[in-house]
């Protein structure tokens, strides 16, 4: 990431430079990025169950190979396209929005050869969202706010690209004494690159709701995820002290304009 051009954007570059140094190795599901491959079957779920939820799909339907056909998915900080995938193989029309040129890059080259229904383009979703408002039946940050300078812009975003009734969907560690201590044991055991994460970034759920409330979304689901490293697998729990995955819907759009 060129910094000299992001000075006044919303966006940590010395972070996200860091992040595309293994750029090589994301798409190796045993490599540094082993937990996003790891988190996917979790965070697909949590999509589709989010959208039945809202009656955008039926939940007949929840285990067919097309069961995002005709749902319109903006993957914001999609990097190098680990969720974006794993959304279009279900039939979801996928955007993909990274401000990395180099990551997105990545997943342009890795989805080559495949017949997947996504778009990958490299901008902010503040800028994108003045372009793009209500579009969007499900809008995507898995992994992402605890990386942005300010959250709220980010939340905000995200918010102005939900059509009335769609989901806002993050997942993200949770601001804690015990996530302090795993964020520093995942570094150790590989799960997380070294120095990518900065606990006091992390935010919790309180206060994503509380964001998310004041613009009309109810947030209506969070769950707890537990990562059991002997078998590279996350789970939901109750806990919600490590990281968690968060569903808001929008209810009304006026106080967006
Ligand atoms: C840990 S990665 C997660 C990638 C992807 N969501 C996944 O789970 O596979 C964090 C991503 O956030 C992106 N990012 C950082 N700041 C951002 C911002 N302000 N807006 C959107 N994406 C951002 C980075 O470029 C990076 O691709």
């Amino acid at each position: 990431m060129d910094t000299s051009k992001k000075n006044d954007a919303n966006v940590d570059a010395d972070n996200v430079k860091l992040l595309e140094t293994v750029s090589a190795e994301w798409w190796d599901p045993s490599g540094i990025q082993k937990g996003l491959h790891a988190m996917n079957p979790l965070r697909v779920r949590f999509v589709i169950d989010g959208l039945i939820s809202t009656g955008k799909i039926n939940a007949e339907n929840k285990n067919k190979p097309d069961v995002l056909k005709g749902i319109n998915i903006l993957d914001v900080g999609c990097g190098a396209g680990i969720l974006t995938e794993a959304l279009a193989r279900l039939e979801g029309n996928v955007i993909g929005l990274d401000p990395s040129e180099e990551l997105v890059k990545v997943a342009r080259d890795h989805m080559k050869g495949q017949s997947l229904n996504i778009e990958y383009i490299t901008e902010f979703i503040e800028d994108y969202s003045n372009k793009n408002p209500e579009k969007y039946d499900v809008v995507v940050a898995s992994e992402v706010i605890e990386h942005v300078p300010d959250q709220k812009s980010f939340l905000l975003g995200m918010a102005k690209c939900v059509k009335p009734n769609g989901s806002l969907i993050i997942t993200t560690p949770n601001r804690t004494l015990v996530s302090c201590v795993t964020t520093k044991i995942a570094e150790l055991i590989k799960v997380l690159q070294k120095d990518s994460h900065v606990w006091s970034h992390f935010i919790t759920p309180s206060e994503v709701e509380d964001i998310l409330d004041e613009i009309d979304f109810d947030t209506t689901i969070v769950r707890g995820m537990w990562y059991t490293p002997i078998f590279n697998i996350f789970s939901f729990v109750p806990y919600q002290g490590i990281t968690y995955a968060l569903h808001a819907v929008k209810q009304n759009s006026k106080k967006l304009r």
